[in-house]
């Protein structure tokens, strides 16, 4: 599968290559552990043919994911085949339908026969802890390859060696950031703004220092704890979907996505888009917001305006051809539309009917004077990448 990646991407630079493993092998950094008679899936050593820098994205299957995978493929499929096979059909039919319009190989490497005394035999089968209940529908994203899997996992693994993932986790993606020897110290907080040029909407909580940070689209390490209420996750994307929607991206270039950093710790997360990566419903002369959200033991603070605030400034600063900032709000989403209208948002009119309901347009004016100068630094992303 590397060396095929590798070629592949000579022509297919944006190619994305997805692993998929089983949490008791070492391939991907994990402690070894039993591991049941599943073919050429997982292993106990790590051969010197598997080019960990050629993978974007590690997924791990529990044993009876797995067997659960490879029955669906039997039956789903008509085809009869063995249990590596059964893991990559259940992620790549999962990718396919997280990227719709995107072209998905699964490489099937093994054949059923091997296995009628194991995956195809009900007896087996049923000696098998939590046979027959897979854990989980959809993956859980994992900081760390280490991390405990209780069930179908996955790790934005990013085109690193194994050194490089593991050298990131002797010093972990932290959410302290100023902390991290690799960040820029370059902060400017909106707070160190002089008051005269506060703008309406600016919150008058106390001097938290708020600044955003750029991220890659592999930094999702960096927002997983960033989580929501049951009742709001219906108004955004998983993040797990933001960050592979980005990686996927056909305009890389035109989308940005941000941490929001308070008292040098992450607080919030948004994207922005431009250009060719407009939705449909902006003109192209303006600058959208995506996937705004602030982790639940943040909110109340004030973190939702700074953030607001803080996009307002960059598009003033590095953008001085945009006017105006726009996005898209579910009508039920009360909570967001008051934040909206506290930061000077004003109804477009303009509604469509989006992946999570009724979504109404709003827009803001950008005021290349309000901005706070020509320069606006950020906290650079600390992970390193290869594209
Ligand atoms: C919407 C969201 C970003 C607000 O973040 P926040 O940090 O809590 O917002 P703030 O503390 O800056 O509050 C800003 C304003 O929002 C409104 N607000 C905040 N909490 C509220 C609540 N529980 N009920 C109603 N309004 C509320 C208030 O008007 C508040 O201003 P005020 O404190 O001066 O009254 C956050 O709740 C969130 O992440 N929600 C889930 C994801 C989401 O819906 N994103 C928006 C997609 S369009």
């Amino acid at each position: 599968m590397c060396g095929t990646t590798r070629v592949l991407r000579a022509t297919l630079p944006e190619l994305q290559a997805i692993g998929v493993d089983t949490p008791n092998s070492v391939l991907f950094g994990r402690p070894s552990g039993k591991l049941i008679d599943f073919g050429n899936l997982g292993g106990e050593i790590v051969p010197s043919n598997l080019d960990h820098s050629q993978l974007d994205e590690i997924h791990w299957l529990t044993c009876v994911e797995v067997c659960d995978a490879t029955h669906r493929l039997h039956r789903d499929q008509g085809l009869f085949m063995g249990p590596t096979s059964g893991a990559a059909y259940r992620v790549a039919n999962w990718w396919s339908n997280k990227h719709p319009g995107k072209k998905v190989v699964a490489i099937f490497p093994d054949e059923g026969h091997h296995y009628l005394e194991t995956v195809y035999d009900d007896g087996w089968l049923s000696s098998l802890p939590g046979w027959p209940d897979a854990a989980r529908q959809e993956p859980s994203t994992v900081n760390a390859p280490t991390d405990d899997l209780k069930g179908w996992s996955y790790y934005a693994w990013g085109r690193r060696t194994l050194e490089e993932v593991f050298s990131g986790l002797v010093d972990p993606p932290s959410t302290n950031l100023l902390e991290s020897p690799q960040r820029s110290m370059t902060v400017r907080s909106i707070a160190s703004r002089p008051k005269e040029r506060a703008e309406p909407g600016e919150s008058s909580k106390e001097d938290f220092n708020p600044a955003l940070m750029a991220l890659s689209p592999f930094d999702n390490a960096y927002v997983t704890h960033l989580d929501l209420e049951f009742e709001q996750a219906q108004f955004v994307d998983p993040l797990y979907v933001v960050f592979s929607e980005l990686r996927n991206s056909s305009n890389p270039d035109q989308e940005h996505p941000f941490s929001i950093v308070i008292r040098d710790e992450i607080v919030g997360f948004f994207v922005l888009r431009e250009k060719a990566a407009l939705p449909e419903w902006a003109p192209s002369d303006a600058i959208t917001l995506h996937s705004l959200r602030i982790g639940r033991s943040y909110q109340g603070n004030g973190y939702g305006k700074a953030a607001l605030l803080l996009a307002r400034e960059w598009i003033a600063a590095n953008r001085l051809c945009v006017k105006r900032l726009m996005l898209a709000v579910n009508a039920r989403n009360v909570k967001a539309r008051q934040l909206y209208r506290q930061s000077n948002f004003r109804e477009t009119g303009v509604s469509y009917c989006g992946p999570h309901g009724m979504q109404d347009i709003l827009e803001c004016e950008i005021d290349s004077g309000n901005g706070r100068g020509d320069t606006f630094d950020l906290l650079h992303k600390a992970v390193p990448y290869r594209s």
